[in-house]
């Protein structure tokens, strides 16, 4: 017994299917916060909850006990509309990096506290720190200030935001207690949440590159996201969107942030532009912003005014040249034909295993590696082209790359053009 509650009666009662009280989900968290519950005894309960869910009135009470375990950030001395995206991440997933200072020029508040990458998906901030110079981590008064003076900041989240995912999302990735969507949407939103921004968009990928595979399992979370932030008072809605594959023609950090340069002059590939602007339109309208096409944002150059002044408020040089890799092994098709299928998943792994992203917290990552490809699902190709362009700076990590992408494009005759967006999802 550890106060109140006795954690085994808490882990038997979600273990026999019952519901917890918000006196016993508050006591939990909180003791486990301070580690006065150990983590085994963690690991149970959160196991529990994988198998038996929670219901509405627990998923708010595990949520709001999360958001109690540290601070709120306090975005009160903003002077515009603030408004916040959070992406579910997906491989070659730059678009915080075009969509920040857009909508930022077009008159709302983004503070995007971001994190670092770990697997087959990049972090945002791994990306912004190939850019000599940029610094992730900025005090809450520099935050406030560079909200008013540029309107757009993306930064490292304090680490006196929701501590207690820090530890609980830690312990559920070694204890296959991921995939459990109360706790996918609390853990989220919680420091969403948090971060105390009025609106909200999510972007909740599906597909092989996304982190949430299966549709349907997608769109439930997405309800659950969106309700909670609702009921939060956060003005909240979701895209639900592809990710079987990858977004643009390059996943990587320093080759994203190139890629994210060219949407902001006005050009890119046109599934980044088509998810930045529905994005956008989402942001503002949450923001009450209206009367102003994005679009127009981007292609009259104000865009890129903010990114710029966004890069040089956190010390980075935006024209500086950046990293490359030693390295660039080409890949050609041995056919000729009609790309059907460019697998995402496959890219992200042969991203990742050329040095763009870690396989643990600690680990550094290259600045430079990455993929960039060629053809898009609907492009015609002719056999010798060249497909992918792998970059790195160890050449011996070329082969487990190539092994990713066996088998990753498909060749056929037809191909059915798609939009990224699949479905708005709003509260009922
Ligand atoms: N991202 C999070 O922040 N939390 C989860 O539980 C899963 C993905």
């Amino acid at each position: 017994m550890t106060g109140t509650f006795d954690a085994v009666d808490v882990i038997c009662a979600k273990r026999d299917g019952s519901p917890l009280s918000t006196e016993q989900i508050t006591w939990v968290i909180d003791a486990y916060t301070k580690g006065a519950i150990a983590e085994e005894q963690m690991s149970a309960l959160a196991m529990a909850v994988l198998l038996n869910g929670l219901n509405t009135d627990e998923l708010a009470a595990w949520t709001g006990a999360m958001i109690d375990s540290g601070a709120r950030l306090d975005l009160g001395a903003v002077e515009r509309k603030t408004v916040d995206k959070h992406s579910t991440g997906g491989v070659g997933d730059k678009i915080t990096l075009p969509l920040a200072p857009l909508v930022a020029a077009c008159g709302a508040a983004v503070p995007q506290l971001s994190g670092r990458g770990l697997g087959h998906t990049g972090g945002t901030l791994d990306k912004l720190e190939s850019i000599p110079g940029w610094r992730a981590t900025l005090s809450n008064d520099e935050l406030i200030g560079q909200l008013n003076d540029v309107g757009a900041v993306i930064c490292a989240a304090s680490s006196e935001l929701v501590p207690a995912d820090r530890k609980l999302y830690a312990l559920r990735d070694v204890t296959g207690t991921v995939q459990s969507i109360p706790l996918i949407a609390s853990s989220i939103m919680s420091k969403k949440i948090a971060e105390g921004c009025g609106a909200l968009v999510l972007d909740v990928k599906t597909g092989t590159g996304a982190f949430m595979k299966d549709t349907d399992q997608a769109r439930l979370l997405a309800k659950t996201m969106v309700e909670l932030g609702q009921a939060h008072g956060v003005e909240t809605i979701a895209l639900l969107t592809d990710m079987s594959t990858p977004l643009g023609y390059t996943a990587g950090n320093a080759l994203e942030v190139a890629e994210s340069v060219e949407v902001l002059a006005g050009g890119g590939p046109a599934d980044v532009v088509e998810l930045t602007l529905a994005l956008a339109r989402e942001m503002l309208n949450q923001a009450g912003i209206t009367g102003i096409d994005p679009a127009d944002h981007l292609a009259n150059g104000k865009a890129m005014d903010t990114w710029r002044s966004m890069i040089r408020a956190q010390g980075g040089d935006p024209d500086a040249k950046l990293p490359r890799a030693n390295e660039v092994h080409t890949v050609t098709a041995d056919r000729d034909g009609v790309v059907e299928r460019l697998d995402a998943y496959a890219v992200g792994i042969a991203a990742w295993r050329l040095g763009a992203g870690r396989a643990r917290k600690e680990d550094p990552v290259s600045p430079g590696a990455g993929v960039v490809w060629h053809a898009r699902p609907g492009d015609r190709v002719r056999a010798g082209q060249p497909l992918f362009d792998l970059h790195t700076d160890d050449a011996a990590r070329i082969p487990a790359a190539l092994a990713a992408l066996d088998g990753s494009v498909v060749f056929g005759e037809h191909h059915q053009p798609s939009s990224v967006v699949i479905e708005r999802v709003t509260a009922s």
